[in-house]
């Protein structure tokens, strides 16, 4: 019985769809909000959806890594299905482990040492199109950036001409599965003539076409016996059937396991980037000393080791200080598949547990001056004394980002090569509004205006 129950405090509308409304203008303040006024566990109503908001380092531990068996990913991600089927990130249970095992070593440190190559190849061509002194979307030069790198590096791949719309149609997907999650928002589908359901279809039919140009280009390779390298896209066809012919992954599983990697493995490493410079823009004394400490590490030639990446320390401080305060993930939704225990509360099973990295990382008690940009807060002692859910921009446990190792090299050479070459600058009229979709990105783009180091 709902009466029974003890919820912890939270918000009550007053009238019927409220806090709905607040949270389609501005999730981030909403909660932001709510942890402030109502702490470390809060409860609301979202629709008929019974939302628990976790905001202690300890209940979220509890969620991703200690009863990480009770619990689901939950509509946020169910609803993207509609573009990434059942790929790494929105399976379940056995399948789900057995695809991340075959996975994973694409991202072990041995393998991912060998994209270095490419990763630096790919920036200093991007940066061979810059003009000194010109405006530039930046938000759109990284989307396009890490889209190369991880079509090349993991799925074997050149980015072509024609391939261009891809940004475009993966926002008109995000916004679309945004406005499925509002109350009602379902009952969008009804009605398949809609502008907007034409829009997605449109969108899902263009990255549908890159990927299966790439599923096709390798089984000629493969049939041909011209495979060149062991890339993830080589992997996964081979073990598509066992030894004596039986499938084990069908053609619909492949294409979800290389549009999940394909979309996952560009799109929050370009928000970083985004945010990353747009900060230094706005710090010069840090901007300064972070091209100090690539100059001494890394000459002009930009030749790199992954030695040298292991010795930019203050790279790496921004990047995570970036990541601080700008997640790329923003949040983090789970449904409980049985009733548990969090803290004094029981949660009955299917209600939605809601995580947030944006509100958790600028939390005082863990972060001082928690709105400031300052990377040398990130010193070991700092590290050590952290609880390990106060930052999580990767989540945790065995849904944790598969793809971090990648993430963090690909995001290091980037900056420090961007940074050793070009200065960003901040433009006034370039106007900075956050729009969390299941990544948070830019609203209107990130203009700046690029000049050449000496
Ligand atoms: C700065 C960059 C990145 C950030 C902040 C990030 C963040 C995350 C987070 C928070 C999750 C967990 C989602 C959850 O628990 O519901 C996740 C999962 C995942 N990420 Fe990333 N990611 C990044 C880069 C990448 C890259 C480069 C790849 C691939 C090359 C990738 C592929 C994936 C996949 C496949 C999953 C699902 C893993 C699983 O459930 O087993 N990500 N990512």
């Amino acid at each position: 019985m709902e009466d029974d129950i003890e919820y912890p405090p939270g918000p009550k509308d007053i009238l019927p769809y409220t806090l709905e409304r607040k949270f389609l203008r501005d999730p981030l303040k909403t909660l932001t909000d709510i942890s402030q006024t109502y702490g470390d566990v809060s409860h609301f109503k979202f629709g008929k959806q019974n939302v628990y908001f976790l905001n202690h380092p300890n209940y979220i531990e509890d969620v991703l890594i200690t009863n990480y068996k009770n619990f689901i990913k939950s509509r946020g991600l169910q609803v993207s299905k509609r573009l990434l089927g059942l790929g790494l990130l929105t399976s379940e249970g056995d399948y789900h482990d057995k695809q991340r095992r075959l996975i994973q070593p694409t991202f072990y440190p041995k393998k991912i040492k060998s994209y270095i190559d490419v990763m630096i190849k790919k920036t200093l061509n991007l940066c061979d199109h810059w003009k000194d002194g010109s405006v530039l979307d930046i938000h759109k030069e990284m989307t396009h950036l890490t889209l190369e790198i991880i079509s090349k590096t993991v799925l074997g791949y050149d980015i072509k001409k024609e391939d261009d719309e891809i940004g475009d149609s993966l926002l008109i997907c995000m916004e679309y599965f945004n406005r499925l999650l509002m109350p009602f928002g379902e009952l969008i589908e009804k009605i398949p003539l809609l502008p907007i359901n034409k829009g997605f279809q449109k969108a899902r039919k263009n990255l549908d076409s890159i990927v299966y140009k790439m599923i096709n280009e390798h089984r000629m390779q493969l049939e041909k016996n011209e495979k060149k390298d062991n890339d993830l896209l080589f992997t996964l066809l081979q073990s598509q059937y066992d030894s004596t012919g039986i499938e084990k992954m069908s053609d619909q599983q492949l294409r979800d396991e290389v549009m999940t990697i394909f979309l996952a493995g560009h799109e929050t490493t370009a928000n970083a980037l985004t945010w990353t410079f747009y900060l230094l823009s706005e710090n010069p004394a840090i901007d300064l000393r972070l091209q100090e400490e690539v100059s001494s590490i890394i000459s002009n030639k930009i030749d790199i080791s992954f030695d040298d990446i292991q010795k930019l320390e203050y790279t790496t401080k921004v990047l995570t200080e970036s990541m601080r305060l700008y997640p790329p993930a923003w949040a983090l939704g789970r449904q409980a598949i049985n009733n548990c225990k969090i803290g004094k509360y029981i949660i009955p099973s299917g209600s939605i547990i809601l995580m947030s990295q944006y509100v958790m990382h600028r939390n005082q008690i863990y972060f001082p001056q928690p709105d400031v940009f300052y990377p040398d807060r990130w010193t070991d002692e700092f590290k050590k004394n952290l609880p390990r859910f106060s930052y999580y921009p990767f989540g945790g446990g065995i849904r944790s980002c598969v793809g971090e190792p990648f993430a963090w090299m690909e995001a290091i050479l980037i900056t420090a090569i961007i940074n050793r070459l070009w200065k960003m600058n901040s433009i006034q009229e370039n106007k900075v509004i956050l729009k969390p979709l299941i990544t948070l990105r830019p609203k209107y783009g990130m203009r700046m205006q690029i000049t050449r180091r000496d």
